[in-house]
């Protein structure tokens, strides 16, 4: 997509990439963009690249406003090669005086890429960068989402060009938040921080308490992926807050895999008892039909996770495993958990999958169910007894 201008002297100038359908793990069904931005004092400069892949249309597309030997300084707030990639290309066009980077930029750059004769100026938490009508700063956002990262603040304007955070993978033609569907971009917004933030929630937390004790309040985030917001950033900044110090809502998530069905109309049952007359959430989740990304959004502001699998081969389904896996390293917090599962000779999924919750700091609120091959009635009767006593704890949070 061509360049456009976002405010006076500051254009996006990254790429889309319609085709992105994973992100390690991370089902990204309608694509990303690696946003970048060029911002023109009397001094001009590139905040950030984009993925290797699109480094020739990056700079031919940069070329439409800029001659890139004109660009003075270069910015990396990320090593991560999504938006560093290019990097070699875009340095060998633009032969910049300086590339600013923190220290462990600097370092992790130098693990991912040969940067030798690279123009290296290590900046710290708060350095200026004044371009002569623009002033830069730069704010250090470790672990959000690597070691390194940081995020630049263009003063004049009260842009925060904001790394990965407040990203959607999204690919549009479009470029701001009030130009497309509010209802999929929050979605988008939640996946994002669910997938890729929930396991650096405390940092975040730390990195928005930054800003506001520095009297940041930003009139648009350019974020490095998806839509820039510019009218609803209170709202997202609001979200960021609420999923940082992980609030829930009266909502669970059940989820399950089934080898002949037994387990899955143990879901339905127990969703019965969850769903009561009302005032809680409840969905259900089939691991056959649903994606692991998809459903941490689910978990991201549930307070009850639900999990059951059969037996197979004295362990669980493989697809619950590699659900379990995914969240654990996703690490979510304050959630209250159950198990269920049928077996045929050896009744003991549910014990492991309690086990497994009790790892990841879920609070496992009863031994759960487990029925041999087929629920009968009685069966049926102690899911939506589970189901009722996880409504009953839910509403007590
Ligand atoms: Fe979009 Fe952490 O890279």
């Amino acid at each position: 997509m061509r360049p456009i201008e976002i405010a006076e002297n500051v254009f996006w100038v990254g790429a889309v990439d319609w085709n992105l359908r994973d992100f390690h793990g991370y089902q990204t069904e309608k694509g990303s963009t690696y946003n970048a931005f060029l911002i023109k004092g009397e001094k001009t400069v590139l905040i950030d690249t984009v993925k290797a892949d699109f480094a020739d249309r990056f700079l031919q597309n940069l070329s439409t406003i800029i001659e890139p030997s004109k660009i003075d300084y270069i910015v990396a707030n990320h090593a991560e090669m999504d938006h560093s990639g290019s990097l070699p290309k875009v340095i060998a066009a633009v032969k910049p005086e300086k590339l600013f980077c923190t220290t462990k930029g600097q370092q992790t750059l130098e693990a991912h890429l040969n940067c030798e004769g690279w123009p290296f100026a290590p900046v710290k938490e708060g350095d200026l960068l004044e371009l002569g009508g623009k002033t830069i700063e730069f704010i250090g956002s470790p672990m959000l989402h690597w070691p390194e990262s940081m995020v630049s603040h263009i003063r004049e304007d009260n842009i925060l060009i904001s790394n990965d955070i407040f990203g959607q993978h999204w690919a549009t033609a479009e470029r701001f938040d009030d130009e497309v569907d509010r209802g999929e971009l929050h979605f988008q917004a939640a996946k994002y921080y669910a997938n890729i933030f929930l396991p650096m929630s405390a940092g975040m937390r730390k990195f928005l308490t930054k800003l506001e004790k520095k009297g940041i309040t930003p009139a648009m985030l350019a974020t490095d992926h998806g839509l820039i917001w510019r009218k609803d950033v209170a709202g997202i900044m609001e979200k960021y807050r609420d999923w940082s110090e992980q609030k829930t809502n009266a909502k669970a998530v059940i989820v399950y895999d089934t080898m002949w069905g037994s387990t899955a109309t143990m879901a339905n049952a127990i969703a019965d008892g969850i769903r009561g007359d009302g005032g809680v959430s409840v969905s259900v989740h089939d691991l056959r039909y649903n994606h692991r990304s998809d459903i941490i959004t689910e978990i991201l502001d549930a307070k009850a996770v639900v999990i059951g699998s059969p037996v197979l081969n004295k362990n669980i389904l493989p697809k619950m495993a590699d659900l379990l896996t995914y969240m654990k390293g996703l690490a979510p917090s304050g959630k209250i958990g159950a198990a269920f599962g049928s077996y045929g000779w050896q009744d003991t999924i549910v014990k492991r999958l309690n086990e497994m919750m009790t790892e990841m700091k879920i609070d496992v609120i009863d031994d759960g169910v487990s029925v041999n091959y087929v629920p009968k009635p009685d069966d049926l009767a102690r899911c939506i007894a589970l189901g009722v006593k996880i409504r009953e704890a839910i509403l007590q949070h």
